[in-house]
């Protein structure tokens, strides 16, 4: 059986010891950050354990990286590994080397890893050769298109996770059917949302809605940034094609990924969508001025992960510019609907809402902003002082 731990304090009891649990947390690219500042708060309030941050320096641009530490108040990274950008194989072998001289000098009695970036399974399989276990944070999510390379961080990291904590329960019939053993699952909810409800009220108070000229619930917020969507001319244009699609009904809220930015410079479509006085380009924004201005959009329309779950919590509609979504719940139980790549499924979809037609959702089971608090509970139960995997 998988365990469900609705009460944070479960295992706290378990195993007494004489050191503290040495947890290297790692991060790498923007969408980490968020998740791993609610596990480094909750392991700094349990005795029993001691965190580090290691950074990666995947994502290394003020507006990718630092501004987020700065608005989730996240610690200093006790390490940056400064590994930068290069092919996805380059960039993980960079990550897996300096990762791997990292432990030598800071043994671990646990290597936790959160969602499915290229620094996610890097560490992730440094750490088992080295026979430290893997926690793996956000698993069990697929998206069945192995041609995301996010997919196949997924796959491959939950393959050598020790500890594995699941957001929704259809990560559990992912992970058994791929042959994980029930008891290294643990249902636990979700650190994104964590995050997300310690920070909404400040995010409330952001002026960006008046800085832009937006009135609440009269514009769309929209990031574009998968590979498949922007990196081939054909998509790239079919993306402009839906962006100009949705300008056409509300102003749309653009801040732009650098890869997209590069992309559609590359491709000469970036002054199309610049000359769109509907569209509003932006820099990429800090956390708490993308949650303001999702939380007070009429929809948001995104190719991203996990933006689908926010807008769930938010209860805002979301159009997920995307054929799949490894994050069933948000549409079974939340605001989401997948539109593909079709630009008239994004008009007639963006119509509905706009005559108020929209789509209502719940919170999902465990997104209470306790994740964090049960994750670190469970990882305080393991015995200290051994890296060694249990088999
Ligand atoms: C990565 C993740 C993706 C995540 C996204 C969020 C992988 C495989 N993909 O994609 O899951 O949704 O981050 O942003 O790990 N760049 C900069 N500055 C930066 C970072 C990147 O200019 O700080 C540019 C570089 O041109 C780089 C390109 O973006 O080549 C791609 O960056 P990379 O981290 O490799 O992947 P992302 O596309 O950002």
């Amino acid at each position: 059986m998988l365990s469900t731990l609705t009460d944070a304090t479960t295992e706290h009891s378990m195993a007494p010891r004489s050191m503290p649990l040495s947890l290297v947390c790692v991060a790498g690219a923007r969408p980490n950050f968020m998740k791993v500042a609610p596990i480094l708060e909750a392991a700094k309030r349990h005795p029993a354990v001691r965190a580090v941050l290691v950074h990666t320096g995947q994502h290394y641009d003020e507006k990718m990286s630092a501004l987020f530490f700065d608005e989730l108040g996240l610690q200093q990274p006790n390490a940056y590994l400064g590994v930068g950008s290069d092919t996805h194989g380059r960039q993980t072998a960079r990550i897996m080397e300096a990762f791997d001289g990292y432990l030598d000098s800071s043994p671990a009695d646990v290597v936790l890893v959160v969602g499915d970036v290229n620094s996610t399974i890097a560490c992730a399989l440094v750490a088992v050769k080295r026979l430290v276990p893997v926690a793996h944070v956000e698993a069990g999510l697929r998206s069945g298109d192995r041609t995301m390379p996010e997919e196949i961080n997924r796959l491959l990291t939950d393959q050598i996770a020790e500890y594995l904590f699941i957001t929704e329960r259809s990560a559990e019939k992912n992970l058994v059917r791929e042959g994980v053993a029930p008891h290294k699952i643990h249902f636990v909810g979700n650190v994104m949302i964590d995050t997300l409800l310690r920070h909404r009220d400040l995010a409330a108070t952001r002026p960006i809605l008046t800085q832009l000229g937006l009135a609440p619930r009269a514009y769309a917020a929209c990031t574009l940034h998968r590979p498949s969507n922007v990196d081939v001319m054909s998509a790239a244009e079919n993306t402009v094609r839906a962006l100009e699609t949705l300008a056409k009904r509300l102003p749309v809220v653009l801040p732009l990924h650098p890869r997209t930015r590069a992309r559609l410079e590359h491709f000469g479509l970036l002054e199309r969508v610049r000359s769109n006085s509907s569209i509003l380009l932006q820099e990429p924004l800090g956390y708490l001025d993308f949650l303001a201005l999702m939380a007070q959009a009429a929809l948001v329309l995104t190719d991203s992960g996990g933006i689908q779950e926010e807008t769930t919590v938010l209860g805002v509609p979301c159009l997920t510019f995307r054929e799949n979504t490894e994050r069933p719940v948000t549409i079974t139980e939340g605001t989401n609907q997948l539109v593909g790549l079709d630009p008239a499924r994004i008009a007639d979809a963006t119509d509905e809402i706009l005559a108020g037609r929209c789509l209502t959702g719940r919170v999902p089971e465990l997104w209470d902003g306790l994740a964090s608090e049960r994750i670190v509970a469970v990882l305080a139960g393991r015995p200290s002082g051994s890296g060694a995997v249990r088999q």
